[in-house]
């Protein structure tokens, strides 16, 4: 796959003139008062070292966008970042990868930065005590990059035929706004979107409001998204074209926010009426729905090369099947309200995600999950032999790399496990786990060795170790059960 997009010009200039500048006036780097030392330049992922940073922990971003097509400078950004010094910080980083940043201040007083490849390193006028909450404003500008991940896959900012769109799993979030892009870190949002007047801003959580100003040609319209539960940053999206927008309610009162490309209109209609059928069914197996708003952004096919679950609004390239938007909105339970405390725990989004769709092919009169399961384990699940054999290529608790993160041992071998323990407890037990665990860690972050422990708290007397030592992290085929 090509990476010709990638976009970092910024990359290659290092931006010392703010630094150099603020140097002479205010003597960056904290004079007087505590010693503090640099947070880390990465949030210590097995996979993506360098995403996150260390020293701190963000509360709240405010994105402040412009975006005006067929300019030089098509997105204009002012990010307002809160966050809480995690030990006495006398720099910090964001993740940014290019565009050209114009300014950094820190609690309203310009700070020096610099810029080595994603990094934007903040040196705040005086050290940051532990435990001190304080807000850092990047303005910023120019064209976000479309990043392409180690497996090929593309993310970030991704033009579209009428519009942009912004995807974020594992590391695209960077590409649009300076951020500490690691799953660990979640925060809420709010997503302030000016685009000309014939252009629709979907994203996150609720509108607060829309409203258009100017007149003639320069007419825009400014979009107000609030998120208020935590999100990771690979959950943020944005999408810039034209919509059909529906909104509807659901039976107990939950907003629903659908957007879809016209031209994927008609072959949507159906599935998307399917909607709140899914998100009830949902309820009552994996507990109450954690977000206070849920919806769908159906573009069109090829605008990106798959579905996300993007935070109360999943995203869709072209009209889903039934099954995705099961997947889909089963990550908001797990992914999005629980996430992985890195990206080696995958298998805890995408293992859960499609043993959704297995679960909702037994409720409604299709296969069983164990008929699933017996499929997968005999080989006869796919027509490919060597699709069959990949199952087997890894165990889903450890990816052999950043490159095998969205491989079917995290997906499918992921589901097996969870079918594994239901067998194991049985069925009340099982949904009694399930749901326990969405509850347990509703809006925070948790890992495989916190999913072991809870199982075997919930089932006390029960033998789990096979199925971990086999199923979850044991390499190859495990025997048959
Ligand atoms: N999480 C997406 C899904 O299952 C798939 C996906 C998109 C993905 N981008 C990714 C998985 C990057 C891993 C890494 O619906
Ligand atoms: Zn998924």
């Amino acid at each position: 796959m090509s990476r010709s997009v990638r976009l970092v010009p910024t990359r290659l200039v290092p931006a010392v003139t703010a630094c150099a500048l603020a140097l002479v006036l205010t003597a960056c780097g904290g004079t007087g008062g505590v010693q503090g030392t640099p947070g880390s330049a990465g949030a210590a992922d097995p996979y993506f070292p360098e995403a996150g940073n260390g020293g701190y922990d963000v509360t709240h971003y405010a994105l402040t966008l412009a975006y005006t097509p067929d300019t030089s400078t098509p997105l204009t950004g002012t990010a307002t970042i809160t966050a809480r010094a995690t030990q006495n910080l006398s720099a910090y980083d964001l993740d940014l990868k290019g565009m050209k940043v114009k300014s950094v201040t820190v609690q309203g007083k310009s700070a020096c930065w610099t810029r080595t490849g994603q990094e934007l390193t903040v040196r705040p006028p005086a050290t940051l005590p532990k435990g001190r909450t304080f807000r850092t404003t990047v303005h910023y500008s120019g064209t976000p990059g479309t990043i392409t991940d180690p497996d090929g896959s593309e993310e970030g900012w991704l033009p579209t035929a009428d519009g942009a769109l912004a995807l974020g799993e594992p590391t695209g979030s960077m590409a649009w706004f300076p951020a500490n892009d690691h799953p660990s870190d979640k925060a809420s949002y709010d997503i302030t979107v000016t685009v000309p007047k014939s252009l629709q801003a979907v994203s996150n959580g609720e509108l607060r409001s829309e409203t258009t100003t100017g007149t003639g040609a320069a007419r825009t319209t400014t979009y107000a998204w609030h998120t208020a539960q935590p999100m990771a940053t690979y959950l943020a999206t944005l999408a810039i074209g034209h919509y059909d927008i529906t909104r509807t309610t659901t039976k107990n009162g939950l907003p629903v926010y659908v957007a879809v490309d016209p031209q994927e209109a008609a072959a949507s209609r159906k599935v998307l009426a399917k909607l709140p059928e899914i998100m009830e069914w949902e309820e009552y197996n994996f507990g109450p729905y954690p977000f206070s708003s849920t919806g769908a952004i159906v573009d069109r096919r090829g605008d990106a090369g798959y579905a996300l679950e993007t935070q109360t609004r999943p995203f869709f390239p072209g009209a889903p099947d039934t099954a995705t938007l099961v997947h889909e909105l089963a990550h908001q339970w797990y992914g999005d309200s629980v996430t992985p405390k890195t990206w080696r725990d995958m298998w805890l989004n995408e293992g859960f995600a499609t043993y959704a769709e297995w679960l909702w092919s037994e409720d409604h009169d299709g296969d069983t999950a164990q008929q699933t399961f017996d499929a997968l384990y005999d080989g006869t699940y796919y027509d490919d032999p060597s699709d069959s054999e990949a199952i087997w290529a890894f165990p889903p608790a450890r990816p052999t790399s950043a490159a095998h993160i969205s491989d079917s041992p995290v997906y499918e071998r992921g589901a097996m496990v969870l079918h594994k323990i239901r067998r194991t407890v049985g069925d009340a037990r099982f949904y009694d786990i399930i749901q326990g665990w969405a509850a347990t860690h509703r809006y925070g972050n948790a890992n495989t060795a916190d999913f072991t422990a809870y199982v075997e708290k919930m089932a006390p007397g029960k033998d789990f170790s096979g199925i971990w030592k086999n199923w979850l992290y044991g390499d190859g085929k495990p025997a048959r059960p």
